[in-house]
């Protein structure tokens, strides 16, 4: 995938398609980052439930799959994935958790935020572009059961 990695400018005014561009670039980069963490996590937290690491690695594939959406409709409103630089940092910091309940919590705070946030964009972008609110909406109703997972293991 053509990203260019590095200092991640700020995004453009979302009423702009450059704008609605650099955060559908942005959350599809994160959906990447999400997908490689949930993969190492499978391979490094040996402390893990057998189903957890099961269900992490279909969360996996559940990313990749936001990451197509997201990349998709980036193409379709005509805007370039390498324009505009992104960065490791989500990734990093998942990197940093040292067992699997430590990572579970950690990234299920992050999925909260995007879901809250894709929630959002659906709502903002329902008129003006609803093929993109759609895409947001559906992200956001799967993030749910993703985040479900801790609550299922750790609670
Ligand atoms: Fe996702
Ligand atoms: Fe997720």
């Amino acid at each position: 995938m053509p990203y260019q990695i590095g200092v991640a400018p700020r995004v453009r005014p979302l009423q702009t398609v450059e704008g609605l561009g650099d955060r559908l670039r942005l959350i599809a980069f994160a959906e990447r980052q999400a997908h490689f963490a949930f993969l190492e996590a499978a391979e490094r937290f040996t402390d893990a439930p057998v189903e957890l690491v099961k269900a992490w690695k279909w969360v996996a594939l559940e990313e990749a799959k936001h990451e197509s959406w997201l990349l998709k409709r980036l193409m379709e409103i005509g805007q370039d994935v390498s324009a505009v630089a992104v960065n490791l940092n989500l990734y990093h910091s998942f990197a940093e958790c040292k067992s699997a309940k430590d990572f579970a919590l950690y990234i299920s705070d992050a999925e909260e935020r995007g879901r809250v946030g894709a929630e959002r964009f659906a709502e903002v972008l329902q008129t003006r572009d609803p093929e993109t609110a759609k895409v947001f909406a559906q992200i956001a109703f799967e993030e749910r059961e993703h985040i479900a997972l801790v609550e299922k293991f750790f609670s």
